[in-house]
């Protein structure tokens, strides 16, 4: 129990448990991780897959020979592990190239360049066997409203993933893209801030079918909105194409805690969801769970590799406690007193029109709209403290 096994498809960015502390306040606090003890770890600690960016696999500029000698290393310890790499994607905001962002920066030099970055990696997705590539614009955006023209800004980002699905499609790859939405930081304001900002953008585009989201926890929660309602949103379009798991507490900077070391209700509404909601009941996503966290910089290696272990025995605590939630006949009461299920009911009848709608009485003339609920509640509030109880493991 709460033991991971790869069937649980827990993933990690190398970049997390590869962070070495650096932040804007102070340098690292702990060595560079190899890629190759890396996948070791995560292997022997039950995990199922690794992502990275190209800039953390290959440093900036490396020859093609060092490039490819990373790539083999990679590949060697992949077929020594088992570990799978679903996902890849393109640092596009380190390199001070990026300054101002590569698909939208002001400069069109660096978007051909950027553009170029991208498709070298695509091409390595593709040989890795990833079939999700995800897309972090976090240098796409500006600091200053007269700096940035943001409708030119949203054509040059269309323009660029509209030419990545073409190349994609021509080149017959297996691969999808997940654009991963954040409100702020790096930059003051990000283009594409929110599930919902991105969820209109993708319409736009010329492939839309090939192009959904990977939205991330502690983004959504900076922007101070509910994630577990963003990502019900995204399933809805069918657009949870891959997701970053991780905790935040509150609107502030981007904290990249472990999963549910932030808001643990909305990390257990999460799994809930993601386990049990599809429509009549069961897993609402198959992909990879993701951890995109960073371990503090107050921990050494020890810590490092216990935090990487919490992610996945926090999310299989709260994949049981969600069960158990599910299985409680006084949950199961209290939700059908509080007429959840009747939401999944059409508000017109089979074959009903407006017609039929403006000839019924007993919805309007007739309805005491006034005294209709008298002094009957819903009793949400008793629902919320039964999911209490479930958490606490009281029950
Ligand atoms: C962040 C982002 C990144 C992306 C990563 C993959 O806030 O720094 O979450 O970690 O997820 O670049 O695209
Ligand atoms: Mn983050
Ligand atoms: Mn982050
Ligand atoms: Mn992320």
């Amino acid at each position: 129990m709460a033991t991971p096994t790869p069937a649980d498809k827990f993933t990690f960015g190398l970049w997390t448990i590869g962070y070495n502390g650096n932040d804007p306040f102070g340098g690292p606090t702990r060595p560079h991780l190899d890629v190759v003890e890396a996948v070791d770890h995560l292997a022997e600690l039950g995990a199922w897959g690794l992502t990275f960016h190209d800039d953390d696999l290959f440093a900036f500029g490396s020859t093609d020979a060092e490039r490819q000698a990373q790539i083999d290393r990679l590949k060697q310890a992949l077929a020594d592990t088992g570990l799978t790499v679903p996902m890849i994607t393109t640092n596009l905001f380190s390199q001070p190239v990026f300054k101002d962002g590569g698909f939208t920066s002001n400069d069109r030099s660096v978007r051909r360049f950027a553009l170029r970055k991208v498709l070298r990696n695509l091409d390595l997705a593709a040989e890795l066997g990833a079939t999700t590539f995800v897309m972090w614009g976090g240098r796409e955006g500006a600091e200053y409203d007269a700096a940035k023209d943001i409708r030119a800004a949203l054509e040059r980002y269309r323009e660029a993933v509209n030419l990545l699905g073409d190349y994609v499609t021509d080149k017959g790859y297996d691969i999808r893209f997940a654009i991963e939405p954040k409100p702020n930081e790096p930059r003051g304001d990000i283009l594409l801030p929110t599930v919902g900002h991105a969820l209109a953008f993708i319409q736009s585009l010329e492939r839309p079918e090939l192009v959904g989201l990977n939205p991330e926890v502690g983004h959504e929660q900076m922007a101070g909105l509910n994630f577990a309602a963003g990502i019900a949103q995204a399933l809805y379009h069918g657009k949870l194409f891959h997701i970053d798991l991780n905790g935040q507490r509150g609107i502030k900077y981007d904290q990249d805690l472990v999963f549910a070391h932030g808001d643990l209700y909305n990390a257990f509404a999460l799994v809930d969801l993601l386990e049990n909601g599809a429509p009549g009941g069961g897993r609402a996503y198959d992909g990879p769970r993701h951890f995109d966290y960073k371990p503090s910089r107050t921990e050494d290696m020890t810590g490092v590799w216990d935090s990487a272990a919490a992610n996945m025995r926090n999310y299989l605590l709260l994949k049981e406690r969600a069960a158990a939630f599910r299985a409680d006949p006084e949950v199961q009461a209290a939700l059908a007193a509080a007429k959840v299920p009747e939401l999944s009911v059409p508000t017109l009848a089979e074959g009903e029109t407006y017609t039929d709608l403006l000839a019924d009485r007993a919805a309007f003339e007739d309805f005491d709209a006034g005294s209709y609920f008298g002094a009957k509640g819903f009793g949400f509030v008793r629902l919320q403290q039964l999911a209490t109880e479930h958490l606490l493991g009281a029950r």
